[in-house]
């Protein structure tokens, strides 16, 4: 998924420095989950992963992908549906998705609000109509007891992770481009996710990590705060409201969600991360604490390892990576060396 800090092309790079470095151990805590990519390269690793985020759509992720420990068998639904699917091999997963990729398009809230319909071009009219549909009939079948929990975040999975393929924007939804990107004017196709599982017990929160620090025991605490002032709650705004499906008010041009106080992070202020990040320095029950950061972060390095260096013993790796920035409209992308830098901090 496209979402800014997301971990996927590092992780390799970021074990191999653990590795170096000795790290090692059963448990995890990804103290800012986002796609949660980082809990699932873990997850693969049999650690017995913790994971949380402020924002609801990576809680729906987390659950489908990290808690969620065996492949879905759709049971109720299949039978249900009578669905006969038209390859052979297909897993149940794949036969719902085939299912809803066939149902007729709905009038809904994301065609009302974020196709041309209602001013906004971050979906044609055909895929708002799609998501709508899909949306409504997955909380249908939640309501009428034909899917378990797990299956229901499965599902929503699903749609999450299948609208940035058709979004007509530049990577975040803070804005839509003014004209049609061709992702954007395909035909919304819903794909199946693959999941992973281990024979751990994993756990994940919906919530403000810090509150989290003292209730979680785990070997290593991996922090992948975010870096800049930019709130993560209104760049992704679509995504919750795809998520929770809310009816929520929204404002502006680009239609905000009116009401994301709860999510505002204090990372995305230099004071403030700081304070946050000694508390989880100071609290956490951890053995080793690793910060993913990069030299354009707010938080000035002399200040992290001043504070860090408090708690243990503290080493900082680092490497070079190529980040493709876009530029507001999406209609250039220019490449920026940056340096990626782990903080590791063994605890006293
Ligand atoms: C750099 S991103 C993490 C990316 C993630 N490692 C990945 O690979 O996708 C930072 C994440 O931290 C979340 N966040 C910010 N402050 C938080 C807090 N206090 N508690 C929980 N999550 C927070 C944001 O919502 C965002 O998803």
């Amino acid at each position: 998924m496209r979402f800014i800090g997301n971990k996927e092309n590092l992780l390799g790079k970021i074990y191999q420095i653990m590795t170096a470095n000795g790290i090692c151990g059963q448990s995890f805590f990804d103290v800012f989950a986002g796609t949660t990519n980082v809990g699932r390269f873990f997850k693969k690793r049999n650690y017995q992963i913790f994971s949380s985020d402020l924002l609801y759509f990576s809680y729906v992720l987390q659950k489908a992908y990290i808690v969620n420990n065996q492949e879905q068998i759709f049971e109720k639904l299949v039978q249900h549906l009578k669905i006969q699917s038209s390859f052979l091999f297909s897993t149940p997963i794949q036969k719902i998705v085939e299912f809803l990729n066939q149902i007729p398009g709905k009038h809904g809230f994301i065609y009302k609000n974020y196709t041309p319909i209602g001013g906004r071009m971050y979906f044609s009219e055909e895929n708002g109509l799609r998501i709508d549909a899909i949306r409504q009939q997955i909380e249908d079948w939640k309501n009428e007891n034909l899917v378990s929990e797990n299956e229901y975040s499965v599902l929503l999975s699903c749609l999450i992770e299948t609208v940035p393929f058709y979004a007509n924007v530049a990577g975040i939804y803070a804005a839509f481009q003014k004209k049609w990107d061709p992702r954007a004017v395909k035909k919304l196709t819903l794909r199946p996710i693959e999941l992973v599982t281990n024979s751990s017990e994993n756990q994940c929160f919906n919530s403000n990590s810090v509150d989290l620090i003292d209730k979680i025991e785990a070997d290593i605490f991996y922090l992948d705060p975010p870096y800049n002032q930019r709130q993560y709650a209104p760049n992704y705004h679509l995504l919750e409201t795809i998520a929770k499906y809310d009816n929520p008010d929204i404002k502006g041009i680009t239609g905000l969600r009116v009401n994301y106080k709860e999510q505002k992070s204090k990372f995305c202020n230099a004071t403030t991360a700081l304070r946050e990040l000694e508390k989880i320095a100071q609290l956490g029950k951890y053995k080793t604490l690793i910060l993913s950061y990069n030299n354009e972060g707010i938080m000035p390095q002399h200040e992290i390892v001043s504070i860090l260096s408090k708690y243990g013993e503290i080493k900082l790796e680092e490497f070079d990576y190529t980040r493709f920035k876009s530029n507001n409209n999406g209609e250039s992308k220019h490449k920026k060396q940056i340096k990626e830098q782990l903080y590791i901090l063994q605890k006293k």
